[in-house]
């Protein structure tokens, strides 16, 4: 009934297949919000046409190729993620209205839905679909019709300024009806509504759903993000909360509720096609995978002023604040989580603050200690996922202080927050996240370098030392790509297993938990992450002849940590199982209990993960294409997850 899904809307002001186009190029770089199945309406001169089809969208477009010539002056597309319902033709967008003039697209929850379906049904509305947005399409298009009759059901007119005049005024019918529905529909909303009267006219709507608007020359976009159209314009705006957006293609009008028109505030797109194209790589994971050595390259670019001091433009929050924090919470979900907990125990030993990391959806529940002294940091790659965006809410309502580790600039998490620290990734399109993690790692990285800076935990020497390590990681993280063959072959081997244990210790924890939810979510198998030190509570039962162990172990110039590790490593062997080692180049003491050794380049213990993740990445990628399984879009996934 609910869906993430990715939504497009172009209008131009003459009839052409352009529109078709744009949305069909925009459906296919949002593909991986969600790959149910997929529909486009296409509004002309002369009418408005639907077409929809279950699956990928390769099944849309064999559909649009026999349906024939869909030229048009505006069209609406939507690619769509379903928890709820059958991925069927009727539950796909776009949803149309009785007479077939008007159609919609969503994402979002409609949460009064049944309610209103049951009203709308009295009425004698007929539903074709399970779906909430139907419910929305009847109410919409039922105001559109009473705009010229007396009185509101919905208790006030809202007149919504600045809106372009059509013949027919249409526009400002649909804009008026849009207000009304908004002021009567709960839950969140994506809405994208185009009515056969005036084809070039987009009316949209959004609470608590991504949209943005792209500004072209004699035509203009919209889209869940700039990704939708990132190859015509980077010219964006972006639309708050609760603001009602008519698109023509010369004007954008932007209304707050109450029909006051706002000045959106402009956004540059600054990736470009290639990097959201995947530019000769078989999958974009693979393609992602070996872009992470500029990812955190980029993400470490311009952080320092000219005398050396580490500066972050985007932090928003005074100085004299920030040294007043006395502890700190990480929200995140599934690998934004794992980067949040790696990033705790550099943070923790360069500032001296307690950090925790909290899953965002059990932080909301818990009733958690916030006060105006803890500084709350949400990692998020799409900038978009509700649980993170609730926990960020409800810190912010306590008083605390949130800043933002994102991905997608002008997402809701980075409006939302006091402040952002971008993480130059470009846009990650594979459903696994893989140059997220180790951005998102580097980011946090500079966070905590910084705090020590303000708080004067560390010197401005010791600072520098840091960030010179750190400096070399893109390339060490070359060398272990250029190794990839060995781990590709390993994983070939192992296409046929059924599980698959992790084991880490201290900042090699987490990158166990990140490689087992690589392999759960592309491939398919049973893996779990352990700390090795937990290994002989309990998991070690698991361990029979032949389980596959793939073993984290850190430097050899931590000689406890590293003698523990090589501990946990004869462990298993002991009890059967076949083990994979990932262990520095030159550490020969994993030789004699390892079946296959992934080898990294020494690096300082805090920033190993940034390291000794890749392998596990590749791994699963490789093993996941070995089942010959779509490693780009797995199953039951979705990249951005903007519903709870
Ligand atoms: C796993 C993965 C997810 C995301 C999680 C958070 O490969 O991609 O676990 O990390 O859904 O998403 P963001 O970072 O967009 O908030």
């Amino acid at each position: 009934m609910f869906s993430m899904c990715g939504i497009v809307g172009h209008v131009s002001s003459e009839d052409s297949t352009r529109s078709e186009d744009v949305v069909m190029g925009g459906l296919a770089r949002l593909e991986y919000r969600g790959y149910d199945s997929a529909g486009i309406a296409v509004g002309s001169s002369t009418g408005m046409t639907v077409v929809k089809a279950v699956g990928k969208l390769e099944n849309l477009k064999a559909e649009l190729a026999t349906a024939g010539d869909l030229s048009g002056r505006g069209a609406i597309g939507h690619t769509r993620w379903a928890t709820h319902g059958q991925p069927t033709t009727a539950n796909a967008h776009p949803h149309t209205s009785l007479d077939g003039d008007l159609v919609l697209v969503h994402n979002g929850i409609i949460e009064n839905a049944q309610t209103l379906r049951t009203s709308l049904q009295a009425e004698g509305y007929k539903f074709v679909s399970d779906t909430d947005t139907e419910v929305v399409v009847h109410l919409l298009a039922r105001e559109f019709l009473a705009d010229d009759e007396e009185g509101d059901r919905f208790g006030r007119e809202v007149e919504i300024h600045g809106v372009p005049q059509d013949a027919r005024g249409t526009a400002g019918a649909l804009a008026r009806a849009m207000n009304r529905v908004m002021r009567w529909i709960d839950g969140t909303f994506t809405l994208l509504a185009m009515h056969a009267e005036a084809p070039g006219v987009i009316v949209a709507a959004r609470r608590s759903s991504p949209l943005v608007i792209g500004l072209g020359e004699g035509e203009n976009y919209l889209g869940s993000d700039a990704l939708a159209f990132c190859e015509h314009t980077h010219d964006a705006l972006e639309v708050g909360q609760d603001q009602l957006v008519v698109v023509t293609a010369t004007d954008v009008t932007v209304a707050d509720i109450d029909g006051n028109q706002v000045q959106p505030k402009k956004l540059t797109v600054d990736f470009t096609h290639d990097r959201a194209s995947k530019d000769g790589w078989p999958t974009y994971m693979e393609k992602e995978i070996h872009e992470q050595p500029r990812a955190i390259a980029d993400t470490l670019a311009d952080r320092l002023d000219s005398e050396g001091y580490l500066t972050l433009d985007e932090l928003r929050i005074p100085a004299q604040v920030l040294r007043t924090v006395d502890k700190m919470v990480i929200v995140a979900c599934g690998t934004a989580a794992y980067a949040g907990q790696v990033a705790r125990y550099a943070i923790e030993h360069w500032c001296r603050i307690p950090v925790e990391v909290e899953l965002a959806h059990e932080f909301r529940y818990r009733d958690p200690v916030v006060t105006e002294k803890t500084l709350v940091v949400a990692i998020s790659q799409s900038g978009e996922t509700m649980d993170t965006i609730m926990a960020i809410r409800h810190a912010r309502e306590q008083g605390a202080k949130v800043v933002a580790v994102v991905n997608t600039p002008g997402s809701t998490i980075s409006r939302e927050s006091d402040a952002v620290l971008l993480t130059h990734a470009g846009p990650e399109i594979a459903v696994a996240s893989t140059k997220a993690f180790t951005a998102q790692i580097t980011a946090t990285y500079i966070l905590g370098l910084y705090l020590a800076q303000v708080r004067g935990n560390k010197f401005i020497d010791e600072i520098q030392d840091y960030l010179d390590k750190l400096a070399e990681i893109p390339h060490k993280v070359e060398t272990v790509l250029s190794r990839a063959e060995t781990v590709r072959q390993t994983a070939r081997m192992l296409a046929q297993e059924t599980s698959v244990i992790y084991l880490g210790r201290h900042v090699g924890f987490p990158v166990a938990l990140e490689g087992a939810l690589k392999l759960k979510e592309i491939a398919y198998i049973h893996a779990e992450g352990f700390a090795a030190g937990e290994l002989k509570h309990g998991p070690i039962a698991l361990i029979e002849d032949g389980q596959v162990v793939i073993i984290i172990v850190p430097t050899p110039r931590r000689p406890q940590l590293h003698r523990k590790v090589v501990s946990n490593i004869q462990e298993v062997r002991a009890r059967g199982a076949r083990t994979i080692v990932i262990a520095e180049d030159g550490d020969n003491s994993v030789d004699d209990y390892a079946d296959v050794v992934f080898r990294v380049p020494p690096t300082p213990t805090l920033y190993a993960p940034l390291l000794s993740v890749i392998p596990l990445q590749i791994f699963a990628c490789e093993l996941a294409t070995a089942k010959e399984l779509d490693v780009d879009q797995p199953r039951n996934l979705a990249k951005s997850v903007t519903v709870e």
